[in-house]
């Protein structure tokens, strides 16, 4: 694969040419990972959505495949999920086949041009030959819209205690849920959240699933949201709740909103149906509303994260819900770049390093106050900056390298409040690739996902350690490999 623009990814994914938004249909069978997305086929700007296909065996190198999804008659193709109907529920399968069922909301233009409020459809399609070619069910829409202007983004499960379809849809302001036999008939069994969690915006691409406490056999059901305004950092932004689930009602007592990833660049993120090991993976959308659209490139536009294990951590009182990418992503880990740095108090390094633009730096720190600073030969430079007084971590791309194709891009520092992390040492990871860096704080109990364009690749990293007391160790920075 030809992958060598300016910023393109080269271990994430993303489409061949076009535009791109969210992940959609994620779902595991017969040992592949499917990775279906929100895709216009011809334009870098957003347009009629299909759901573009990618398939992975290791969840690291993706095989780009066929559009599975084209616009209909009743509308284009927006965001939803996909299950295994193992036991063919949905009687799409004459032979034996296990259908693949994706369920999706349908967005008919005609209905928003003129006014209307009831455009917003949910549809499924079938696939019996596991994800290359779907046909639409001819009974769709499989629920209407009596005049909810935002209805969409299903996910659906299999939920075993009441041996029912479970789908997560939303409804402007709230989330809505809907149980099926059969994926065809669905009837609306509760509501959640117009008085809890954030609201500065819409909410989309909801997100309902168990999970175990870590090392412990509590479990709990966490809820992500989407929305669109309302971030604390500005524009798109991903936020959950932990809570209970008994097939019906999703209850929590959360009344502030908690957030998956403080970055700018992590939206529209959902997790995988039918994953092996029962572990939860999660993909998010590496942009943000406010300005997917202006980013710097010009053959595609956007790239996803890397895919990340969900995590419960009792913290406390609290459950707070960590991220961190998958173990898979370690075989990418190739050339030592520097190895085992420390960095005792009150002290700076510069690490000389040619194009960290595709590279992973790990430490361990006892620090929480140092700034890292990455620089190129044209001084454009960005900063980390963890500060303990505050209690947050700072991140500053305002003079990152190219910012200005958009105002809301590089026109201020994000804030991540840390307050819960421990104070024994902790480890931080840092993926850098050409146009976006993923930070994660202790194992992902804190991230930070954001879109960068630096003219030139950066080679210089300043390490600067401000408390006396602490000591950053092991750092260790590595090439990252190519997938494509
Ligand atoms: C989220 C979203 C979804 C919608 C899709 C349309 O980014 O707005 O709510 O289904 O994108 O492309």
């Amino acid at each position: 694969m030809n992958y060598t623009e300016q910023y393109r990814p080269q271990f994430h994914f993303s489409p061949q040419e076009k535009w791109m938004n969210d992940p959609n249909g994620l779902v595991f069978h017969n040992g592949v990972y499917h990775l279906f997305y929100q895709y216009y086929p011809e334009d870098i700007v957003w347009g009629p959505m299909h759901w573009g296909h990618a398939i992975s065996k290791d969840m690291v190198h993706w095989e780009h495949k066929p559009i599975a999804l084209y616009p209909d008659e009743h509308g284009l193709i927006f965001s939803g999920s996909a299950v295994v109907d193992h036991k063919n529920t949905s009687g799409f399968a004459n032979n034996g086949e296990t259908p693949l069922v994706a369920v999706f909301t349908y967005h008919l233009m005609e209905g928003e041009k003129a006014g209307r409020t009831d455009y917003q459809t949910q549809g499924i399609a079938y696939s019996l030959d596991n994800g290359e070619t779907w046909a639409k069910y001819e009974g769709n829409p499989v629920i209407g819209n009596k005049g909810i202007k935002d209805f969409r983004d299903p996910k659906v499960f299999w939920h075993n205690e009441t041996e029912r379809w479970i789908m997560a849809l939303v409804a402007g302001d709230h989330a809505k849920f809907y149980s099926s036999k059969n994926l065809k008939e669905w009837s609306h069994i509760s509501d959640f959240g117009k008085t809890q969690g954030a609201h500065g915006g819409v909410w989309e691409c909801p997100d309902l699933f168990p999970l175990k406490v870590e090392g412990s056999d509590e479990e709990k059901w966490i809820l992500i949201i989407s929305i669109n305004p309302g971030a604390p950092n500005g524009g798109s932004g991903t936020q959950y709740f932990v809570g209970e689930f008994d097939g019906k009602r999703f209850k929590s007592d959360q009344k502030e909103p908690k957030w998956l990833d403080l970055g700018t660049d992590n939206y529209a993120g959902v997790t995988y149906n039918n994953t092996p090991e029962a572990r939860r993976v999660f993909i998010g959308w590496m942009s943000n509303w406010d300005y997917a659209r202006d980013t710097p490139t010009e053959k595609w536009r956007s790239a996803m994260t890397v895919p990340r294990k969900l995590s419960l951590r009792k913290v406390g009182e609290d459950y707070l819900l960590a991220n961190y990418p998958l173990e898979e992503t370690n075989s990418l880990v190739g050339e030592t770049l520097a190895k085992d740095v420390s960095i005792k108090g009150k002290s700076t390094k510069l690490l000389e390093i040619e194009n960290l633009n595709q590279s992973q730096i790990q430490f361990q720190s006892t620090s929480k106050d140092f700034k890292l600073t990455w620089k190129n030969e044209l001084d454009e430079q960005l900063e980390l900056i963890m500060d303990s007084k505050n209690n947050h971590l700072l991140f500053d791309r305002m003079k990152s390298g190219q910012v200005n194709f958009q105002s809301e891009f590089g026109n201020k520092k994000h804030h991540m409040p840390i307050g819960k992390l421990g104070d024994g040492p902790y480890k931080v990871t840092i993926l850098m690739d050409w146009s976006s860096i993923e930070v994660f704080i202790d194992n992902g109990l804190y991230v930070m996902t954001s879109q960068i364009f630096p003219t030139e690749p950066y080679n210089q990293l300043i390490v600067q350690n401000m408390d006396e007391e602490s000591i950053i160790n092991n750092i260790n920075v590595h090439r990252m490999k190519s997938i494509w």
